[in-house]
């Protein structure tokens, strides 16, 4: 099983749904061909009032995508539509390839922020990770927000550039690590940045 779903139920409707239905099913799931037009038209909202983008993020998941670096991309779907993506890529340590991976971008669609969506994703992606046995997952963001997923500052990884205390990582396994992480080229126009 390569899959992970939740079904989540919600009681919510505000824009751009017009259904006032209570029962409404929020499911998180692999992204397929005929959502990638979808995901870029929501990170691209997402991230458009976002203060430190340069808007490139739904390029960056093109640019994944298209190197096969989209190792793990789940949306958010909720009535038929897609409300949430997040995107899992492989890191490199040192120069060399690691199993460990990298989040983002990872976005919500404006009007259905802060109901946990956004945690759904995280929760599922890094269960789909540690489903594969991944070693780990860093991130670039605030530990106020993604200390409640298990992330902490990362110890013996560096990433050049990133002061240390937004250079956030979770380890799967015990044991020490350490190295200078890169993110994927796609990423090389801007900061891996997840939040
Ligand atoms: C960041 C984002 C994905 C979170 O998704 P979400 O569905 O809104 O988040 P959830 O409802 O699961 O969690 C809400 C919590 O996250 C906090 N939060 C959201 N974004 C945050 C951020 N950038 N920094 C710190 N905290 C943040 C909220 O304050 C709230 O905290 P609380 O539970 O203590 O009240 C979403 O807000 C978003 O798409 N933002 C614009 C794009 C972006 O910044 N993406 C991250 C960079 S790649």
């Amino acid at each position: 099983m390569d899959r992970i779903v939740f079904n989540v139920l919600v009681s919510l409707m505000s824009p751009p749904f017009t259904s006032t239905a209570s029962d409404s099913i929020l499911s998180i799931r692999p992204e397929t061909v005929d959502d990638i037009d979808a995901v870029t038209q929501m990170t691209t909202a997402a991230f458009l009032d976002h203060p430190y983008s340069r808007q490139t993020e739904a390029a960056i998941i093109f640019g994944l995508r298209a190197s096969g670096a989209l190792a793990v991309s789940l949306v958010a779907e909720l009535s038929g539509g897609i409300v949430g993506h997040i995107a899992f890529s492989p890191i490199r340590l040192s120069g060399e390839a690691s199993n460990w991976f990298g989040l983002g971008p990872v976005a919500v669609i404006p009007s259905l922020q802060r109901i946990g969506i956004g945690s759904a994703l995280i929760h599922a992606g890094l269960a789909t990770l540690r489903f594969r046995n991944a070693g780990g997952c860093v991130l670039v963001g605030d530990l106020g927000y993604y200390r409640r997923f298990g992330f902490v500052q990362a110890q013996g990884l560096v990433l050049p550039g990133v002061p240390s205390e937004y250079f956030l990582a979770l380890p799967f396994a015990i044991g020490p690590i350490v190295g200078e992480v890169s993110f994927h080229p796609a990423f090389d126009n801007d900061a891996p940045a997840a939040g």
